[in-house]
């Protein structure tokens, strides 16, 4: 059988882990999906940078538009929202499915992107996007397609997770714990948006438009993120059995849909102040299931590359036996609930 051909668009903290599963599990990978798959291109942009031995050097390249187009999925871990967003609709335009991590170019241009895969039949599928490893967004736009989701209410951002729980068990300052998590691949290339709430908020739009079946977008998520939080409101919450955490909130009730990120407090008793670390843990409420919980790793290289790779054996099956996963139409234009203060 001819392999099912993957390009990749990144090679950074995810993209070098995705390879990794790529390249070393290729045989049990090529079982699992019925066909051989292979790594054709690697587009980053300094070659003579990236050095991991999983990667053939040959693969590497700086011309991201030619792995964009030549491949039958193209993997995007580049970010951000504007080349990712021009290599993506182009993955798309080619003909090819899409794998992104991407949580800020799909709460943005979501609508857009949704819409293109549609009409060119092709898959688009973001797993990692939010919740890292957590297996969510699946359960949500499968396993719950035949429920209502009335509201969400997650830890899903690690860096700021780590933050608040390093400053809460160990006394540590906020910068200084930044850094370690900058440095253990928690945060993203800048991280002023996880800590500002940004990346929650992008995680919250994505979230409410696949668990609600409608448009949500970054621009109808309310923000506050922890920038604020001294050691001070760290130990006030502790004398009352609380911990801070930055939760994202979004409900579909009368009022309409809504979707915000702020600094919660939180009894020591309930099960998300136990959730450490750059953990993950998302609570859904929906009226025939009742509640549902997700949690595991939210950030960090390999946890967030599995969801890729899942993601990419998903679509690999896909083309194997030549059909495609439910698209992503916006069913519903619901009405959007006035946003409150936090
Ligand atoms: N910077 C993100 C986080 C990575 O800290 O959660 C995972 O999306």
């Amino acid at each position: 059988d001819n392999p099912i051909r993957v390009g990749l668009l990144g090679a950074g903290t995810v993209g070098s882990q995705a390879a990794r599963l790529l390249v070393e599990q290729k045989d049990e990978l090529a079982a699992r999906i019925g066909r051989p798959i292979e790594l054709v291109g690697v587009a980053c942009l300094d070659p003579d940078e990236v050095d991991f031995p999983w990667i053939d050097k040959s693969l590497l390249t700086t011309d991201t538009m030619k792995v964009a187009t030549n491949a039958d999925i193209v993997v995007e871990l580049i970010g951000g929202t504007t080349v990712a967003r021009t290599f993506v609709m182009a993955a798309i335009e080619s003909g090819a499915s899409v794998v992104t991590a991407n949580k800020a170019l799909l709460a943005k241009y979501g609508p857009e992107i949704y819409t293109a895969a549609e009409a060119k039949g092709v898959d688009i599928y973001f797993e990692a996007a939010v919740g890292g490893a957590i297996p969510f967004l699946l359960p949500l736009r499968e396993s719950l397609a035949g429920d209502k989701v009335t509201s969400m209410l997650g830890i899903v951002n690690g860096t700021t997770n780590y933050i608040l729980d390093e400053m809460t068990t160990k006394g540590l300052q906020f910068d200084d714990v930044l850094k370690d998590a900058q440095a253990k691949g928690y945060a993203e290339a800048d991280p002023t948006g996880d800590i500002e709430g940004y990346d929650a908020a992008n995680k919250a739009a994505i979230m409410a438009t696949l668990g609600f079946h409608t448009n949500v977008t970054i621009d109808d998520v309310s923000v506050e993120g922890i920038t604020k939080i001294t050691a001070d409101d760290i130990a006030a919450a502790a004398a009352e059995h609380k911990v801070i955490k930055l939760l994202a909130v979004v409900e579909n009730g009368e009022a309409g849909v809504s979707a915000r990120v702020y600094p919660a407090l939180i009894p020591e008793s309930h099960p998300l102040a136990s959730v450490h670390g750059s953990f993950n843990a998302v609570f859904v409420k929906a009226e025939a299931a009742d509640d549902l919980m997700f949690y595991g790793r939210g950030a960090g290289g390999a946890p967030t590359a599995s969801a890729v790779v899942g993601d990419v054996v998903t679509e690999a099956r896909h083309i194997a036996q030549g059909c495609t996963g439910p698209s992503i139409p916006m069913y519903h234009e619901l009405p959007k609930a006035p946003v409150s203060a936090s």
